[in-house]
């Protein structure tokens, strides 16, 4: 369903790889609505993926460039204001890459030139992006600019490595440069926390079924789609959101605000008594040892459960 809510608007969306990315789906959501905008990747995401296909459907252009570099950001900027034929009113952050993760190496053994260039790609790419667009005069006042962001920020999640830390600076990044940019043209700056999602960066982390399955049971609403996202994005791209700034704002379901749920609850039961315990049994580690004092009789029963 269309309710025009962008329309006039132009824009700029980077990370459209492929049908499943976050950014793929916002962009259909922001065609239906109205709102005009130039795609945007690296040459070798080009090539991977299919975002071409993309601009035919939106009917619009792809404009290569990384955004760890400022040169092809200010080119993309020009460009993309000339091609639009003004100034944008809404800026997309889709994008994500941790080389430690792809290539295996866990957080307690990182390495530094991998971690730079995580933090690099997936966090101050969207300072830099902010400083080219304001250095360009590129942003129209009231604008709306979005980074998307996990709640690996807050909290420690097995398996995510330094894509946490890349995101703690991401939304720090959100705040600052939201303060420039609203003091000076009420221009508003958020990340949306979204769930874990079926795309290719989320794919690419140690463990995702279980997190993805874990979230899924524990979100009251369950796990938030890349559709329901784009949804949520479209939102704070229109006039209807204008005051809101500076926030990291969760779209996971209620995921965030929860400790334990019922559904999460008794799958754990079933690991701890079927994996865990009897596992470990012959092992007499500090872990095992607190493991197995939480035998049968100490487990809440199932009236309990239901309370
Ligand atoms: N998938 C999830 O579970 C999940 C959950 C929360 C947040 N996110 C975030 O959503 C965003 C989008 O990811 P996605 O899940 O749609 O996966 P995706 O793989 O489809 O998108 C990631 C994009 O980043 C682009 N990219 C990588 N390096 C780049 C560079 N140097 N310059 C420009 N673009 C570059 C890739 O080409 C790709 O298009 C990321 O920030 C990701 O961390 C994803």
């Amino acid at each position: 369903m269309s309710y025009n809510l962008l329309k006039g608007k132009r824009g700029l969306i980077f990370g459209a790889l492929n049908e499943n990315s976050i950014a793929w789906k916002t962009a259909e959501r922001v065609y239906q609505e109205g709102g005009r905008f130039v795609l945007t990747n690296t040459p070798a995401s080009m090539k991977m993926g299919n975002v071409d296909e993309l601009a035919k459907k939106c009917d619009t252009i792809v404009i290569p460039a990384d955004a760890t570099n400022v040169e092809d950001l200010e080119n993309l900027v020009v460009k993309g204001m000339e091609y639009l034929g003004g100034k944008f009113d809404f800026v997309l952050h889709s994008i994500g890459m941790s080389p430690n993760v792809r290539k295996g190496r866990t957080y307690d053994n990182l390495n530094y030139h991998y971690l730079h260039q995580t933090l690099d790609i997936s966090a101050i790419s969207f300072h830099k992006i902010l400083q080219s667009c304001r250095k360009l005069d590129a942003i129209a006042d009231w604008g709306s600019v979005v980074a998307l962001t996990y709640v690996a920020a807050q909290k420690t999640l097995y398996g995510y490595n330094d894509m946490a830390d890349a995101k703690a600076l991401l939304e720090s990044i959100t705040r600052s440069f939201g303060y420039i940019y609203g003091r000076e043209r009420n221009i508003r700056v958020n990340t949306i926390s979204q769930s874990p999602t079926m795309t290719t960066a989320g794919g690419g982390i140690m463990g995702f079924d279980k997190l993805f399955d874990f979230a899924e049971r524990m979100a009251p609403l369950g796990n938030a789609s890349a559709d329901e996202c784009a949804d949520y994005i479209i939102t704070l791209f229109s006039d209807l959101t204008r005051k809101v700034t500076m926030q990291n704002l969760y779209h996971d379901g209620g995921y965030s605000s929860m400790g334990m749920s019922l559904a999460a609850m008794s799958v754990y039961r079933e690991g701890l008594e079927y994996t865990d315990v009897s596992k470990d049994l012959s092992s007499e580690s500090g872990k095992t040892a607190r493991l197995r004092k939480l035998d049968k009789k100490e487990m809440p029963n199932k009236e309990g459960e239901q309370q």
